[in-house]
This record gives structure tokens, C-alpha cells and sequence, in this order.
């Protein structure tokens, strides 16, 4: 039993309150982990303006990275000590899913408990009220106990932050283009709404090999990132006027038209326009997520007539053991500029503002340092 320091709300949609709160020892199948970073990702504001109605209270934050301080009973203790990234969507490795390397599609993970691999919280206040910890691993806290298959070993050399990315917003966008479309080198690709998840898929584009890289998002500096880590075309959408923003997108793309479009926003307006620039045989791979309940449209026709496709990406396809070392060599050998994404960090006190900011749009990432 030990004290954390968390960012904690009452339940979706309440504001965050930081707290001091008990953390017990790791039972068999977990480990202790020191947090070192935490990205600010949408997802977590989803859940603090009630998008998505979770329970709580629970300790927010799905996107983290720290060190192993201990492990549970029977785990080998030699990962003590080491940098490791977190997972969102711990494996349970036994489900249908696991078992065929989906595990991106897990549905035995405790995760979706938001509590320890027994399905009971870790965390509590000093009254004893048990406190859930987001996705079980709820990042945004001095420390907490996570289920073993959540962990990652990170090489040696990568930046905290940099593993806290991996952990979300990279694995998300670049596992979208490389692992769930599976672009190939010489083909043509547009990514609407450019937060981290969006810059990630220009990322990945480039890593893919893609020959142009449209950028579209409603933000010139967001425009600009995204060209100088690789996007061709950069196209300043007009949420007013969205048959100017397709045309500008259809224009960027060239005679050859768009083979793949990632919409990474989570918005019916821009699925909607993600389907719309497609030409025969497009693919529109949607990343962004709504708010729970919401339904886009698009005229069926055309869609079926032209042979296009729509998929969605869920965590860019990861199997976290695997992607998440190759993601994090990929960035030591210069081959994704994942610290170019961050711009700024914050202390987990300032996490409200940190909100306010992704809500008006005005950053790419933010980081919490510990
Ligand atoms: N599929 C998954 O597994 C997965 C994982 C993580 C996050 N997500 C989701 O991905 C989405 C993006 O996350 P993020 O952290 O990058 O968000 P973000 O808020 O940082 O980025 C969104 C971007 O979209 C831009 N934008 C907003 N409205 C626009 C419009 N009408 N046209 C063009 N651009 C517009 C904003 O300027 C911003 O740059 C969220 O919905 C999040 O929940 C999905
Ligand atoms: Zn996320
Ligand atoms: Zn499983």
C-alpha cells in the first residue's frame, strides 16, 4: 500500500479533481509502475465532457509511459527498473480475438472493467471508496498497478514522452496507414483532422511510402507540422463550406485520385467528407470517434457503384509487444519524428487547462511530466 497523487472524476463529464489516494500491492498478474509521462489525447476529453458515459470516479489518462517499480507474485522481477510504454488495451491472451492475433479486438481485456486484472479497483480514497483507473492503467497519476500484459519494454534511449505517445496517439494513426489500410509505397493518401492522431497517420504515410500526403484540417499551424514531418498538400478545410474543403481535397490529390482518406476527428460532418472525396475504388479508413450515438451518412449509389470501401481502425491495429519496440527503433533510427508532435508539457495540475486547450484546438500534443 502506497500514496498516489491522480487526476480523478466523479464520473463522465464532471471536471478533474487532483487527489491523494491509496494504491495497494500488485497481485499476481500486475506490476507497479512509476509514471514518467502522460499524453493529453481526445479520448480522455471525451470522457471528461461526457461523450461517453463511463463510471467512476476513476483516475483518468490512457496514454502513459513510466518505470517498473514491482511486480506481483510469480512475474519475473528483472523488468524492475526498466523504461516501459503502456498499453490501453491490456491482451487477455486467452479470447478468440488473442488467440488469432487480433488483439486489438480483445474481449476478455480488463481494461474495459477500468480496474485490475481481477475486475476489482486497485485505487481508494483515505474513506475507503474505491477509485477506477481509465482503460486499468489510468496514466494521468504519480503511480499505478497495471496488468502485466499492459507493459511494454521500451529500447534504450527513448524519451519518456516519446514512449507515452507510442502508447495512444502513434500506435493509433501510424498503425492505421501501415497495419489497418496497409498503404503501399507510391500511393495517395489524404488525413483530415491533424491532432496527434492525425499527424501520427501523416507519419505513417511517409513511413508507408505514400507519394503524396494530403493534409486537410481547420488550423494553418497544424497545416504547417504536418508539412514539415512529411505531408505533400495542405488543403485549410472550411467546416461552413464543406463542398470547398472536398474540392480542395480532390484538387490536392491529383489526377490519380485518393487511395486511402483517414478521417481522425470523430465527426459526422467530416466522415461524411472523408466518403465524399473518394474516387472508384478509395478507401475511407475512419480513426476519429464520436460521441456514443452518432450516425454519419453518405449517398449508396455511387459508393457501391464505384467499388469504394469505408473501415474502421481500432488502435491501429496493435499488438502492443510487437508494435510498440518497432514504433519506438523506427523513431531512434529518425524514421518517425514522434517528439515533433509534442508542443507542450505540462505538471498534472494544469490538466483542466490542458482540456480547455485541446477543446479549442489550439494544440497538437500535450504531455504531463512527472
Ligand atoms: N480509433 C482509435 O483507436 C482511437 C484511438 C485514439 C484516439 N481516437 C480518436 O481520434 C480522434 C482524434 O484524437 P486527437 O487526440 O488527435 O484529437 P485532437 O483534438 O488533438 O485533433 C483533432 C484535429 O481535428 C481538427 N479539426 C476539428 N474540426 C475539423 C474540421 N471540421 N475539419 C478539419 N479538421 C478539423 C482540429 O483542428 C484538430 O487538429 C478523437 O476522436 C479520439 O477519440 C481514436
Ligand atoms: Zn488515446
Ligand atoms: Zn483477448
Amino acid at each position: 500500500m502506497r500514496e498516489i497523487t491522480g487526476a480523478v472524476i466523479e464520473r463522465s463529464g464532471s471536471p478533474v479533481v487532483i487527489e491523494t489516494l491509496r494504491l495497494a500491492d500488485p497481485l499476481p498478474g500486475e506490476m507497479l509502475v512509476r509514471m514518467t509521462a502522460a499524453g493529453v489525447c481526445h479520448s480522455d476529453l471525451h470522457v471528461r465532457d461526457g461523450d461517453w458515459v463511463r463510471s467512476g470516479p476513476v483516475v483518468m489518462g490512457h496514454e502513459g509511459a513510466g518505470v517498473v517499480e514491482a511486480v506481483g507474485p510469480g512475474l519475473d522481477p528483472s523488468v524492475v527498473g526498466q523504461s516501459v510504454a503502456l498499453s490501453w488495451l491490456a491482451p487477455c491472451l486467452r479470447c478468440r480475438e488473442c488467440q488469432r492475433g487480433r488483439q486489438w479486438l480483445c474481449v476478455g481485456s480488463p481494461a474495459y472493467r477500468h480496474a485490475g486484472v481481477d475486475g476489482t479497483p486497485r485505487l481508494s480514497r483515505a474513506d475507503g471508496t474505491p477509485v477506477l483507473s481509465y482503460l486499468s492503467i489510468g496514466t494521468m497519476s504519480t503511480a499505478q498497478v497495471v496488468p502485466a500484459s499492459a507493459v511494454v519494454v521500451m529500447p534504450d534511449g527513448v524519451p519518456a514522452e516519446v514512449a507515452a505517445l507510442i502508447g495512444c496517439g502513434v500506435s493509433t494513426g501510424v498503425g492505421a496507414v501501415v497495419k489497418t489500410a496497409q498503404v503501399r509505397p507510391g500511393d495517395t493518401v489524404a488525413v483530415i483532422g491533424l491532432g496527434g492522431v492525425g499527424l501520427s497517420c501523416v507519419m505513417g504515410a511517409v513511413l508507408a511510402g505514400a507519394r503524396r500526403i494530403v493534409a486537410v484540417d481547420i488550423s494553418r499551424t497544424k497545416l504547417d507540422l504536418a508539412g514539415s514531418i512529411g505531408a505533400t498538400h495542405a488543403v485549410l478545410a472550411d467546416p461552413a463550406s464543406p463542398e470547398a474543403t472536398i474540392e480542395g481535397i480532390r484538387a490536392a490529390a491529383g489526377d490519380g485520385g485518393l487511395d486511402f482518406v483517414f478521417e481522425a476527428i470523430g465527426n459526422p460532418a467530416t466522415v461524411a467528407q472523408a466518403i465524399a472525396v473518394l474516387p472508384p475504388g478509395g478507401t475511407a479508413v475512419l480513426v476519429g470517434l464520436t460521441r456514443f450515438g452518432q450516425q454519419a451518412s453518405f449517398e449508396v449509389f455511387p459508393f457501391v457503384d464505384g467499388g469504394r470501401r469505408i473501415i474502421g481502425s481500432n488502435y491501429g491495429s496493435a499488438v502492443a509487444a510487437v508494435d510498440f519496440p518497432a514504433y519506438a527503433e523506427a523513431y531512434l533510427a529518425g524514421h518517425l519524428p514522434i517528439d515533433r508532435l509534442i508542443d507542450r508539457r505540462l505538471a498534472l495540475p494544469e490538466l483542466e487547462d490542458a482540456f480547455d486547450r485541446l477543446r479549442a484546438g489550439t494544440v497538437a500534443r500535450q504531455v504531463i511530466i512527472f
